[in-house]
This record gives structure tokens, sequence and C-alpha cells, in this order.
């Protein structure tokens, strides 16, 4: 017979033209594992309703774990005519178990429910995933930081030289955000962990099934409180949108900076062989594309997000059609980034850091101008004034093509009277660094002390 699931008040069937559209398996057949799964809970459910016999139990349960092996093993596949993972997953169980018992389980599931449960353990699932993917990750800026010990770099604002930072601690810096990923992620799983199964198509059911049951047994902590909600409601699926979107920026800001560190021009890194690439006609070229992949790939996430937001926008209450269009963009973001991150991880564990080219041009561009008014601000200068007399150093430097340290004592006291030879103990790089010692800054023992805390935290989830 046919395998559709609502062809009883049809004269026909569908034209071909409506069934290429209305298909989805080539994206959904992915939950079919989770299909089964809920199937199994559902057929519990109407067991203990008596609406199947212990019997009937018994070999839908075992029709079930052979269809789920023959979709395993690829034996069992959807055709053009089964619309949906749902409708192919039925025709898969009555072919096993005949139309008699196999017909039974469609009785109060319905695949609007069916569908907005499945799609919240499926991305639960890769959540978990790609929650260690990113530790993965914060471990291995967290091993570069270690292994490039008080290091210092160029620290910049507006791309510009501002104050001397270690390499650590900017490493650090984008560890921290990822972190915070995984605790989106974590946060998000509290309110992913409802299942819609027993909302039906929109109302509910009216056999009596226990809703509480399908899922705990689907390791959800509970229901949904609304049947309407529990099927038309896509606010969960945008926010792990969002969360993917949100690690493809993190993600995208890292790049870029190593895009630009490894050029000729700063050559603060060398990227591994096994994590660049090269050119098919110039010979000598050694590419980031890794980092350049995830910068554009960030593009493609931002993208996922907003085409899935702008299906969700008005759409009335309760199921609409439209939102089929919201698997696509997830999964691609699962993908995307399930594909990205131990590629990325790679890159980052093998970037080789040319420490003594950065520690060169940390104290360069008068980057310590701000240890000089602090100074002066210690010998009892008002900010405002200590503030002009190391602009004015800077001034006199920028004359003669000399940096700080190049003023002597006589050019320092004929630029201000508070200008004492006791400055310049901070016109040093290792000076500048070790003053910034209070919780949060570049000090390399406070640098040392936050390395541990994201040591603590990443072992804590
Ligand atoms: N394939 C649909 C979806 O992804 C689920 C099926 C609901 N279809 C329906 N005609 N009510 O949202």
């Amino acid at each position: 017979g046919p395998t559709r699931l609502w062809g009883g008040r049809f004269a026909g069937g569908p034209s071909e033209a409506l069934a290429r559209l209305s298909l989805s398996t080539q994206f959904d057949w992915r939950l079919a594992p989770h299909d089964i799964a809920g199937s199994r809970a559902h057929a519990r459910v109407l067991h203990n309703r008596g609406l199947l016999t212990s019997d009937e139990l018994d070999r839908m349960l075992a029709g079930l774990d052979q269809l789920e092996a023959d979709v395993a093993s690829g034996e069992f596949t959807p055709v053009l005519a089964d619309e949906d993972v749902h409708t192919a997953l039925e025709r898969g169980l009555v072919e096993r178990v005949g139309a008699d018992l196999g017909g039974r389980l469609r009785a109060g599931r319905s695949r609007n429910d069916q569908i907005a449960t499945l799609v919240r353990m499926y991305l639960r699932e890769q959540a978990r995933a790609i929650s260690g993917e990113l530790l993965d990750l914060v471990s291995v800026l967290a091993d570069q930081a270690e292994a490039n010990g008080d290091a210092p770099m160029p620290g910049r604002t507006h791309l510009q030289h501002a104050q001397p930072v270690l390499l650590a601690h900017h490493l650090l810096a984008h560890a921290w955000p990822l972190v915070r990923d995984v605790e989106r992620l974590r946060d998000w799983d509290r309110r992913a962990a409802v299942s819609a199964y027993g909302s039906g198509a929109l109302a509910g059911s009216s056999l009596g099934l226990d809703p509480e049951a399908v899922a705990a047994e689907l390791g959800f902590a509970t229901s949904a409180e609304n049947s309407i909600d529990g099927t038309a409601a896509r606010d969960v699926v945008a926010e792990f949108g969002f969360v993917s979107a949100m690690v493809g920026v993190d993600l995208s800001r890292l790049s870029e900076e190593i895009i630009v560190w490894a050029t000729k021009e700063f050559s603060f890194v060398t990227l591994d062989d096994a994590y660049s690439t090269g050119s098919s006609i110039m010979p000598q070229k050694k590419n980031p594309d890794i980092a350049e992949l995830a910068r554009g790939k960030a593009g493609r996430l931002v993208g996922d997000l907003t085409g899935l937001l702008t299906t969700l926008k008005a759409l009335p209450l309760a199921y609409n059609r439209d939102l089929q269009e919201d698997k696509e963009p997830v999964f691609d973001a699962v993908d995307t980034l399930r594909l990205l991150l131990p590629a990325f991880t790679g890159m980052v564990g093998t970037l080789a850091f040319n420490r003594a080219r950065m520690a060169e041009l940390a104290p360069e561009g008068f980057s310590l101008a701000t240890d000089v008014a602090e100074w002066l601000v210690r010998q009892g200068v008002p900010f405002r004034e200590a503030h002009e007399i190391a602009g004015a150093c800077v001034r006199v430097c920028e004359e003669r093509g000399i940096d700080l340290p190049g003023l002597t004592d006589e050019d320092l006291t004929a630029i201000s009277p508070h200008l004492g030879p006791g400055v310049r103990e901070v016109l040093t790089v290792s000076g500048a660094l070790e003053s910034r010692a209070a919780k949060g800054g570049t000090a390399p023992a406070r640098v040392k002390e936050q390395l541990e805390r994201l040591r603590a935290t990443v072992a804590g989830h």
C-alpha cells in the first residue's frame, strides 16, 4: 500500500513536484535513531494504557530493534514517497511486524510532537559533543599560554601598539569567551531538556498517555507544560543557532589575528605544515587556510541563525509546515562546527610563536608612555599633568627618532622637573608587566593564577 500517512481523504496521490518539494528525508534522516527511541518509549506508554498487549509490545520492540539495525547498516533507506523520517520508519516497521501491529504505534502521537522532540534530542547530544571539542580548544590555548611562559608581546587597541602584555595573557583572552560558550550550551540544555511528546498535533492526546514517562525514557527532565507551545515553539532551536554563531564569531576573531600574525610583516607565528596549505602556482606559499575557513564559516553560522529567525518571525501558532525549515540551518551549524573545531584546535596547538620578535616589538610605538605617566602619579603629580608630560616625552622622542629609554637625564629634566632618573626603572617591558599586578592584570604572577583558574574551570565541566 501507499507509504503516505494521510491518504484517506484524498482521491489520488500527490504530484511528483509536490512530493519533491515536501521531501525532508535528505536532511531529517539523521534523526532516525532518535525517532526509533521515541517509538520505543511511545509503545511502552500505549502498553501501560492497555492499547498494546504485552505480546504486542514485545513484537513491536523486536521490530523496532530490527529496524534500527537495518537503518544502521544501510539496509533500510527512505524513498521519495516517504515524505519524511517518520513516514519512512513507519513503513519500515509495517514491513517488519505487519500492518496490523505496525499501524497501532501512531495512536496518540503526531509528527508535530515527534519532530519537536527529536530535534531537541539530537541537538542536546550534539551540544555535548561540541562542548567537549570547545574544551579541547580551551585546553590547547591553556597549553600554549603555559608553554610561552613570561614571553611579552605588543598589546594593541585600535590595532595600534598600546601597552606590553604577556603572550599568555592574550591567548587566555581568547579562551574565556569559549568557556562562556560552553556555559551557554550547558544553560541552554536546561531549556532543551523538555520533551514535546504527548502534545500530539497541538492539543494533546485523548488516549491518557503519560508524557512524563516518555520524557524520562528519552532522557528529558520533564515534558511540555503546554501542548501548543510544545509543538510550535522553536526558540530553543534558535538559541542553539545563536550559540553556534557566537562560537563562529569567537573563532573568527582569533582567526583574524593568526592570519595577521602569520604575515611577513608581523612574523609572530609560524603555522605547522600539517595545518597550513600551499599554492598551486606560487611554490613558496604557506597559507593559513584553517583560520580563513573559520573566519568564513562564521558568516555561514550567522546566516544559519538569521535564516532560522526569519522563518520563525510572525509565524502563527501552532504547527505550520514552515517549521520544517528549522532543521537544515541548525544541522548545518552542527556539521560546520564539528568539521571546523578539530582542525582549528590542531592549528592552535601547533602554532610556533616567534617570541624574540614579539619581545623586540613589545616596547615599540612608545608603549611604555602610560608607565611614565603612572610613575609621575606615584610622585604626586596629578594624572592630567602627568599625561601631558609623558606625551611631551613621546613628542621629543619622535622628533629625534629615538625611543623613551633613549632620553637622557638632561632631556627628562628639560621636559619636566618632576622627571627624575628614577623613571627609568619603569621604562622596561618587564617593569611594565610586573606593575599590572591586580586581579585580571597581565603581571606574570596574576597570569599564572588565571591559568590555574582556567584549568580548574575546564576540569569542572
Ligand atoms: N517534516 C515535518 C517537520 O520537519 C514534520 C511533519 C509534520 N508535518 C505535517 N504535515 N504536520 O516539521
